[in-house]
């Protein structure tokens, strides 16, 4: 796979992966590539929720496969429907060859974390349209919402039984996320399940002509994947330090959520996991004509509003996709709590003064 001497570090640490990349991103795209090729007359086709994480709209166009969205559920806190799956790939089949379906799990923008029933359901699903899994699992240490609990793909589909458990599933992981947080230090791997072993010897030659991720990145991930373990020196104060930053998110996922619900014209789902919310707002006629003068969505255009008064920095909804005609944007709930509670004391300051503009 990489280097001789990864390789024998990745043996020695037994690391369930297959393949190491500079970030999921890398990853995903590499695994993402083994799709591109026509069948049947008719180009490829990768489901994606929307909204998304635009790695995977950019992804899908730069290797020319079709994109086909499947809309997460608002009303049920961005749930997933098998019903709009079901839809979706049909309609789809019209025009390409559907072959995959992404997951992000928890998910980006959406902060949602998929009960055990639901990724049954989805994998199921999967079975019967003969889809490729891919899980995005990189948020899968930050889970809030009491309740939420989180289930890997891989997990699931084993414990279910022939025939799922020889379904073709890679799942995604990052050291740039989570507790750790450290987005500069690009690391990832791909955990690849049952893959054809003629695909798969051609995905291993495709990436180690790369050679490996940096050497960082390579400590990162093994770090991670290899946590102090009980009886070790640095145990309590890893966890202490691990938990501690988990609980602080916690509170500042309750806190965003609250505080955007306590708005005029805004409502927000629970943060119940990963690192964002993504509120929507309900935008006064005014402001809609406003933008559509400046020439930019009105998303967009609130979003610059904001920018420009307050220097909050958020990303318009239609960077990730949303139903046609609702308003969304993503925030995170990184910053520190008392930056936070000022920034959003600022944001909510704003939002009346633009609502009285516009109304
Ligand atoms: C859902 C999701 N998948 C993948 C990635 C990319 O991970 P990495 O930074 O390791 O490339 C991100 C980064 O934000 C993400 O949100
Ligand atoms: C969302 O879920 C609700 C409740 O299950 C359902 O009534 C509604 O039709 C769903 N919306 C979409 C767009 O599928």
């Amino acid at each position: 796979m990489k280097t001789a001497s990864f390789l024998l570090s990745l043996e020695s640490l037994l690391w369930p992966l297959d393949a190491a990349d500079s970030g999921a991103s890398d990853a995903i795209k590499n695994v993402l590539k083994l799709l591109i090729c026509d069948i049947n007359g008719k180009r490829p086709g990768v489901m994606i929720p929307i909204p998304q994480y635009p790695l995977y709209s950019a992804t899908l166009a730069e290797f020319n496969i079709q994109q086909v969205g499947y809309y997460l559920n608002e009303s049920t806190n961005w749930g997933l429907d098998i019903s709009e799956l079901k839809r979706a790939i049909e309609e789809a089949r019209k025009t390409c060859y559907p072959r995959a379906i992404v997951v992000i799990n928890p998910g980006n923008p959406t902060g949602q974390v998929l009960s055990r029933e639901n990724i049954e359901a989805i994998i199921k699903f999967a079975h019967k349209e003969k889809l490729f899994i891919f899980a995005d699992e990189v948020y899968q240490h930050n889970i809030y919402a009491p309740g939420s609990k989180f289930f890997s793909f891989k997990k699931v589909l084993v414990e279910m039984g022939e025939p799922y458990s020889k379904m073709e599933l890679a799942s995604f992981m990052s050291c740039s996320k989570g507790y750790m947080g450290e987005c500069g230090l690009r690391g990832g791997y791909a955990e690849v399940l049952n893959m054809e072993p003629q695909v798969k010897a051609m995905y291993l030659k495709a990436i180690s002509a790369m050679l490996c991720p940096t050497v960082l990145g390579q400590a990162c991930l093994d770090i991670i994947m290899n946590p102090p373990r009980k009886g070790e020196p640095s145990y309590e104060l890893f966890q202490k330090e691990k938990n501690g930053v988990l609980e602080s998110l916690k509170l500042r996922a309750k806190m965003v959520a609250d505080t955007f619900n306590s708005m005029e014209g805004f409502s927000c789902n629970e943060v119940q996991g990963a690192m964002y919310a993504f509120p929507q707002i309900k935008l006064p006629s005014k402001a809609i004509e406003a933008a559509k003068k400046a020439g930019k969505a009105p998303d967009v255009f609130y979003a610059f509003e904001l920018l420009e008064n307050t220097g909050i920095c958020i990303v318009p909804g239609s960077g990730f996709g949303q139903v046609p005609g609702t308003y969304h944007f993503r925030t995170t709930i990184l910053p520190q709590p008392d930056k936070l509670k000022a920034m959003l004391d600022n944001f909510a300051r704003f939002h009346k003064q633009f609502l009285s503009k516009y109304s």
